[in-house]
């Protein structure tokens, strides 16, 4: 990925805001285990830093990531690193991007996945529609595609443009750092797509002699144009397209014990407000 790749910044933080998150890992299991497959190969498209993939691999799968952020293939690398050799041996990050999966020729899979909104980053109908087709052209008849998406967060985001939403706030157990990480919309564009908005992330740390850094990025994640009225109701709309039956979509509700951490963006219903603009 070029220097404008967002993940730069986030990636030295994603784990410490993201790893106790483990409902999702529970979900994809279960939807691979459900295929009966015995010993199950899953593609995770935009596979971050492991966080899904090293719960896979324990649950016994081999797991292939596609992952086009240098600093999140890193810490990919570094989790990877830290496991067993019999866990890690079933893991492999590679570079790439969703919509031209670089593997080999032959290589399928029994289910390949999106997981925390990874497939908001495809802004365009063009990109998602060659994202879908090489992730169909990998699978196995009688896989499962499986994609986590919360649309609906960003659209509420991007209704409320300018205002701060706290994401949540984080100690780091070995350095002592506090990790606070808010999100706000700054615009809601209309030349690529008038279904992306561009969302700033704040991220301040605060070291245990009371030093605060701040550092920013943006990120433009896809939209829901209109709100579907029971997607009011599911704190983490998981989507399971079959890929025998590709027109076959399933919304399920997953078991959340935590809503609003699910969500790799947002679920405003369970944000705290920062400012009360
Ligand atoms: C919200 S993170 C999710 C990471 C991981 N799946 C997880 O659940 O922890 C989204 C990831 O998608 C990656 N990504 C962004 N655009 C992508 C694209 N076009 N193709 C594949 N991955 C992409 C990012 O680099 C980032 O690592």
């Amino acid at each position: 990925m070029s220097g404008d790749d967002p993940y730069a910044v986030l990636a030295e933080w994603y784990d410490i805001e993201h790893d106790a998150i483990t409902e999702d890992v529970e979900f994809f299991a279960q939807q691979v285990a459900s295929l009966g497959v015995a010993r199950p190969r899953v593609l995770e498209v935009g596979g971050g830093t492991g966080r899904i993939a090293a719960g896979l691999a324990l649950a016994g799968y081999e797991v292939v990531g596609i992952e086009p952020s240098a600093a999140m293939r890193a810490r990919y690398l570094a989790r990877l690193a830290a496991l067993p050799e019999r866990v890690a041996r079933r893991m492999t990050v590679l570079d790439g991007d969703a919509r031209l999966l670089t593997l080999p020729a032959d290589t399928r899979f029994d289910a390949a996945l999106y997981g925390l909104d990874t497939f908001a980053h495809l802004l365009t109908a063009e990109e998602r529609d060659a994202a879908l087709r090489a992730a169909y052209e990998r699978l196995h008849i009688g896989g499962k595609l499986l994609i986590d998406l919360d649309p609906l967060g960003a659209r509420r985001l991007a209704e409320s443009i300018g205002r701060d939403w706290l994401q949540g706030a984080w100690q780091d157990q070995r350095s002592g750092r506090v990790l606070r990480h808010t999100l706000r919309a700054t615009d809601v564009s209309d030349d690529v797509s008038d279904d992306v908005v561009t969302i700033q992330n704040v991220l301040t740390v605060t070291a245990p002699d009371g030093a605060v850094t701040v550092c920013a990025t943006e990120l433009s994640p896809l939209k829901a144009p209109v709100e579907p009225t029971r997607a009011e109701s599911l704190p983490l709309c998981a989507v399971v397209l079959m890929a025998v039956v590709p027109a076959v979509v399933q919304p399920l509700r997953l078991p959340v014990s935590k809503p609003g951490l699910m969500n790799g963006f947002v679920t405003p219903t369970t944000l705290e407000s920062a400012t009360s603009s």
